[in-house]
This record gives structure tokens, sequence and C-alpha cells, in this order.
């Protein structure tokens, strides 16, 4: 329900989209706002969000650890303008992947094709948007014309890409973010898939059919006879890959969803698929509106995840979940870690590395199956899941 009643009606279209723009904002390193967080959320939720920074920064950041992190991405926050702070990120090598809901993607491609979506208010009739074409998210409002343009370029990336058989989703958004580049050159300074294209960031989907990107390849199946198809085992392989081959791994998770589980499920795919003791995570920071009580995998807590072989034992003083809205909370996370001493590290380029580590996995998997040919007795306790390198 809304706690404001809807405001006056008769409004034009012009008037509904006469908010300002909403722009990707990057974060810059501000002095000020590590200072807020250091000094000035010092209990409750700003004690956990100055936790997180702290992990971040000065753990899963330090060039010695090598950690290997994902961030992965729930809720609307490309409209809202977060895509921005995952440029940042990906540009300054503090982000190896990410998993993002397709909405996240699909949005990011109106900012990358330079189409306009506006600031609004969550208090407006939504008959009368409808009527007038007008689309709200939440508070963000743009022009219907805007989701038919964004489709009519995938369908027409779909058919200039020549891509025909099955393919992950992360070579499949790399191919996008190319094709963006060469369409709107410098586009990698304001677009989330073009930036990641360029940085050498692979890109996964854990559902690619829910969102307009994979509306748009159905299209492609049923009216161009087209053989593209998204193969879930590929994501699935090359995200155990990169986890089985980094020397930490520690994840950043926005919101929850789908996203959240599609990492997580790493390790106990290492363990409990493939026989190979990786262990869990090392770090792990979601900032999340959902709450344990519910049951869901969305609230579930880093030590729950550690019954699953997701999260190292060992480590849950490196964990921490901050109970905030992730478009108040990221900014000022990203803030405190480009302002950090390690603010830079190497760009892993995972995206190229795909096909490597994924046959690592295969070596790995299958010395495993020669270590123990036989079917893990049933047993009450967990497998050894210390660090076997
Ligand atoms: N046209 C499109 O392409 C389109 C548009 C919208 C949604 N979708 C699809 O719908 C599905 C659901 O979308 P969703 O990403 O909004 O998921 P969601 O609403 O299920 O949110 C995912 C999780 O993140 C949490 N969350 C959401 N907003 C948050 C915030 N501001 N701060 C902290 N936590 C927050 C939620 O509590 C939830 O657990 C996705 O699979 C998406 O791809 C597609």
């Amino acid at each position: 329900m809304p706690h404001r009643a809807p405001g006056s009606t008769g409004k034009t279209r012009q008037q509904f989209l006469s908010g300002k723009p909403i722009r990707y904002y990057r974060p810059r390193g501000s002095a000020d706002i590590r200072h807020l967080i250091d000094e000035g959320f010092q209990a409750f939720n700003a004690a956990r969000l100055g936790e997180a920074c702290r992990i971040f920064t000065d753990k899963m950041l330090l060039p010695e650890h090598d950690t290997t992190i994902a961030l992965t991405i729930a809720g609307a926050l490309t409209p809202a303008g977060l895509g921005g702070c995952i440029v940042e990120m990906m540009e300054r090598g503090l982000i190896d992947f990410l998993i993002s809901t397709g909405a996240n993607l699909y949005h990011d491609l109106h900012y990358a094709l330079n189409f306009t979506l506006h600031r609004g208010s969550p208090f407006v009739n939504d008959v009368e948007l409808y009527e007038q074409g007008v689309i709200r998210i939440y508070d963000v409002l743009f022009p219907s014309s805007v989701l038919l343009e964004t489709d009519a370029y995938i369908r027409d990336f779909l058919v200039r890409s020549g891509m025909n058989g099955p393919v992950s989703t992360a070579e499949f958004h790399y191919a996008l973010g190319r094709d963006l580049m060469a369409r709107q050159p410098g586009c990698e300074a304001y677009s989330v898939v073009a930036a990641a294209a360029a940085a050498g960031v692979p890109i996964y989907t854990s559902s690619p059919g829910d969102s307009s990107i994979g509306m748009n390849i159905a299209y492609h199946e049923l009216m161009n006879d087209s053989r593209l198809m998204i193969d879930p085992n590929k994501d699935v392989n090359e995200v155990c890959a990169f986890i089985l081959a980094g020397k930490k791994n520690g994840c950043v998770i926005l919101g929850g969803g789908s996203p959240k589980n599609f990492y997580l499920q790493g390790q106990p795919t290492l363990w409990e698929v493939y026989g190979i003791p990786k262990g869990g995570n090392d770090y792990f920071i979601q900032l999340t509106t959902d709450q344990v009580v519910w049951g869901g995998l969305s609230g579930a807590t880093p030590a729950e995840a550690v019954s699953w072989g997701k999260v190292n034992p060992a480590v849950l003083p490196d964990t921490v979940v901050a109970y905030c809205d992730s478009t108040i909370a990221f900014p000022l996370f990203c803030e405190y870690a480009v302002g950090s001493t390690h603010s830079r590290r190497p760009l892993k380029e995972l995206v190229h590395k795909r096909e490597a580590l994924v046959e690592q996995l295969r070596v790995e998997a299958r010395n495993a199956v020669r270590t123990h040919p036989e079917p893990a007795e049933k047993t009450e306790t967990m497998p050894d899941l210390e660090r076997h390198r």
C-alpha cells in the first residue's frame, strides 16, 4: 500500500517524464564517506556495513590473498543508476566475475544505447501511466519505446552475432558487450555489459529465460530458426572452475535471489558432485533487506551456509550481513573501497580463461574419481572440507 496518496491526476506524458535523467554514479573514493563509515557508523546495521567495508578492503583486497571475488546482484540496481559503481569496481579489478539477474543486464542496455530513464515518484497513477505509454520501476519512469527499441537492438544483435549453438551466458554477454562497444564507442564508461567485456569480467545470469534478453533469444529461435542456446551446464562448470582456481574466494552479495545461490552452490558442486574437497568461501558479504526468519535462501546467513560447505567454518568472523537497502549501502561501500589502500588490482580477465580453467576442473575431477573410485559411504558428518592446497 502506498504510504502517500497518488499525486494529482491528469498529468501529461511529458510531465511524467520531466524528472532529471538517471545517470550512472561513479564512486570517487571520498575521504568524507570513509570518515563517516569508520567514525560515524558505530552500531546496528551501520556498524555491519562498516564491518563489510573493512572485510573487503583490509582482507579481500590484500595483494597476498589474491582473492577471486564475485559480485552477485538482484533487485533493480541498474535502473536505479548503480551500474556506475559496478563499472568502477570492474575497471579497478575489484570484482573478478559477476552474477546478475537478467533484468539488471537488460536495463543496463538502455544506458549503453543512450536512452533516458527519469527520476520520478512512486506515488503516481499507474492507469494513467499505462494509457500514456510510460513504464514505472518504483520511482524510475521511462517511455515504453525504450523497451521496444532495446528489444529491437537485441534481436538485431542476435542476427548479426552469428551465434548458432550452445554458449555460456558469459560468452553471450561478452559478445553483447563487444557489440555495444562497436556500435556506441565509449559506452564502456557507462554500461556494465560493455565495461565487463572491456575488462574481461565474465557475466553470468542464473535464470537466462527470465528477462527481456531471454525473451528475445526465444523469439530468435522461433522466428529465425536459430540454434543459439544458453547452456546452463557451461555456466555451472565455469563458475566452479573459477572457484577451484581461486587462491582465496569471496563474494559480495547484493539482495539475494537466484544469483546468490548460483554463486554459493559452486563449493558444494565441487565437493558433493566432483569429489574435490576445495573448502568453502573465505569471505562472505551480503547487503540485503531479506530476513532469515522466512527460511528462504535470500535471507540465509553465512553460518547456515557453513552446513552446506559453502562457507569455510574457520572464517565466520570474515563474514557479515548488513540489513540495508543496497541502493543506499552499495554506493557507500564502493566509495570506501575506491578510497582504500588497495583500490586497484591486476585484472584477472577470467572471461578469456574460461576454457582453460574448465579443463583444469575436468583434470582434478578425474583425479578425484581415481582417488575415490567407490561411491562415498553414507556418513553423518560432512566430508573433510579442509583445503587440499
Ligand atoms: N524486463 C525484465 O527483463 C525484467 C524486469 C524486472 C524483473 N525481471 C526478472 O524478475 C526477477 C526478479 O527481479 P529482482 O532482481 O527485482 O528480484 P527480487 O525482487 O526477487 O529481489 C531479489 C532479492 O533481492 C532483495 N532486494 C531487492 N531489492 C533490494 C534492495 N534495494 N536492497 C536490498 N535487497 C534487495 C529482495 O529482497 C530479494 O530477496 C529476476 O529474475 C529478473 O530477471 C525481469
